[in-house]
């Protein structure tokens, strides 16, 4: 696991967006593994302002989001796919055709047990973008995870009903269940990278890098996986005995 440790997020936004730019540039067909919530907004951010000046082609570009709440219209301003909307596919040029979130509505069952299968038609992940839970958690595994679980309806736990409900009016009205792809569908992809930024994170991330794999840990079963980066700041590397 390679550990590169940046001044704050908009570092880190730098670092993982160049990561991205180069990806896109050395295969304009690539498919990325997405994350939401706050740790990837200034890699999108940096990924806007470069389409701005560089003009980098997302055209053929595929992404394959990690989870949706289940219950929320994708119009509604807390889900998962308004949200990519607003941060980033609406001001580049990728197709949305091309841009896929699991479905928290409809019959979200079946199509969450299609989500692997429709990944590895298209080719399977290059790059995975991955954020992580105070508690550990990757896409919404929570502890104790499943090593083996493909993409599936998961429940919440109440550290994520807290950490989430800065986005929601009350935590009450954040959703209680998700569809997320497993810990195995992310450990499919070719090469993953993490992000967290602040002292929150610090105790999963001295997990993650210096701590036995567990599944009460979600995120240490990125040690089994060969191409592993994490970009992080000071803060949330700051329990790492060697830095
Ligand atoms: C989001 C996701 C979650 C978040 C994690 C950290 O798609 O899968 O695992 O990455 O909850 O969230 P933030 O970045 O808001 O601290």
């Amino acid at each position: 696991m390679k550990v590169i440790i940046v001044e704050d997020k908009a570092a880190i936004g730098h670092t993982v967006g160049q990561m991205f730019v180069n990806a896109v540039k050395n295969n304009p067909k690539v498919i990325f593994g997405l994350a939401t919530g706050s740790s990837p907004e200034s890699t999108y951010q940096y990924l806007i302002e470069d389409y701005q000046t560089n003009h980098t082609d997302w055209s053929n570009v595929k992404t394959f989001n990690l989870d949706e709440y289940i219950g929320l219209e994708p119009t509604h301003p807390q889900s998962y796919r308004h949200f990519m909307n607003e941060k980033l596919f609406n001001h580049i040029n990728i197709q949305k055709e091309n841009t896929y979130v699991p479905s928290g509505v409809g019959d979200y069952v079946s199509l969450a047990k299609q989500y692997d299968q429709k990944i590895a038609e298209a080719g399977g992940i290059d790059l995975q973008l991955l954020g992580v839970g105070t508690n550990g958690h990757i896409g919404f595994n929570e502890p104790p995870a499943d090593f083996d679980s493909l993409t599936g309806v998961v429940d919440l736990v109440e550290a994520t009903f807290q950490a989430n409900a800065r986005f929601f009016d009350s935590i009450n009205d954040v959703p209680k269940q998700a569809v997320s792809m497993g810990i195995k569908s992310i450990l499919n992809a070719r090469k993953i990278v993490l992000i967290a930024d602040g002292e929150g994170k610090a105790e999963a991330i001295k997990h993650l890098v210096e701590g036995e794999i567990s599944n009460l840990w979600p995120c240490t079963a990125l040690q089994n996986h060969p191409d592993v980066t994490i970009v992080i700041d000071y803060k949330a590397a700051s329990l790492l005995t060697k830095q």
